[in-house]
């Protein structure tokens, strides 16, 4: 019960943005998806509709911001690679709301595989594109007769640092990211007459299940990723989407890359090991 006050405490003065709203996350089931979902209840308040495959995680989160921030979230459970699933998920969806649809967060997504383009496993490449890029645009086409009517809306395309710089063996995840970044472009040309932002997010290298779900379940092979330095959290990247959705009516962040500080880009990433100290 007292957690339960202080969250709602915290929610009150912490609350940038007051304009009731409801904000659509795609792949909330884990890491960024998950961690962004939290900073909107915790932040702003939103109502949410959380998606993903693992319904019986989307149900668990849903049940526990319901809980602590009072904000009405409801679980879309389909593959985003599937058009007919997400068409029959959103189909109605208006009615369902308290508040307007006004935010889509286009976060849910995966590298399958590392590999040389000639070594290359042809189904992963399909599984990327299918899901980064065409789950992506699925979504977006399907929800922007919400977004347009909700009269201020915004965007967020989460692509990353490989979609910047292309690195030795992630030639398809890079390209399908590279997509994302041309199609938030393009996004922010096009819907700019409906006063819709774009805005798209670059994280680096992230701790989250992206190098388990790469490497197809070998855990050791994920952990490695990251040993030697100190990567982004879910939570930097939350807390940045977060800001970016924060800022008045009149700023866009059209394009954002963020890394963790030992990170330049796709190629330079210093280990703990070899920092200098003067
Ligand atoms: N972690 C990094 O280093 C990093 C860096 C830059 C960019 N990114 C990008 O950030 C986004 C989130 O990744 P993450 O690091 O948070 O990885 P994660 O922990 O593996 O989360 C990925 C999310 O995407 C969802 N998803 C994947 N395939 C799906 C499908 N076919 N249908 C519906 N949902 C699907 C997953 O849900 P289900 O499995 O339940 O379907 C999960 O919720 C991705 O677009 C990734 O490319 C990650």
């Amino acid at each position: 019960m007292e957690n339960k006050i202080s969250a709602k405490e915290t929610l009150r003065s912490s609350a940038k943005f007051n304009r009731p709203a409801t904000a659509v996350v795609t792949g909330a089931s884990s890491g960024f998806g998950a961690a962004i979902a939290q900073a909107l209840a915790r932040d702003f308040g939103y109502d949410l509709i959380l998606t993903g495959r693992r319904e019986d995680r989307l149900e668990t989160l849903a049940a526990e911001l319901q809980e602590t921030y009072g904000i009405q979230v409801h679980c879309k459970a389909f593959d985003i690679r599937d058009r007919s699933a997400v068409e029959a998920a959103f189909s109605g969806i208006d009615r369902q709301l308290r508040h307007p649809l006004r935010i889509l967060v286009n976060n849910a997504g995966l590298a399958a595989g590392l590999s040389t383009i000639d070594e290359g496993n042809i189904d992963d490449w399909d599984v990327m594109i299918d899901t980064n890029l065409k789950g992506l645009l699925y979504v977006t086409r399907t929800l922007l007769p919400s977004i347009k009517g909700s009269g201020n809306g915004h965007i967020v395309n989460i692509g990353s640092t490989a979609g910047k710089n292309m690195y030795r063996n992630g030639n398809v995840y890079a390209a399908t990211k590279s997509a994302v970044d041309a199609l938030n472009q393009a996004m922010r040309i096009d819907l700019l007459p409906y006063g819709i932002k774009v805005t798209a997010v670059h994280p680096g290298a992230a701790e989250t299940e992206f190098s388990l779900v790469r490497f197809k379940g070998d855990a050791e092979r994920a952990k490695a990723v990251y040993e030697g330095f100190t990567p982004l959290a879910a939570e930097d990247v939350a807390q940045t989407v977060a800001y970016c959705l924060s800022l008045p009516d009149h700023v866009c962040i059209n394009d954002l890359v963020i890394t963790c500080t030992t990170q330049a880009n796709s190629f330079y990433n210093v280990k703990a090991a070899d920092l200098k100290q003067s």
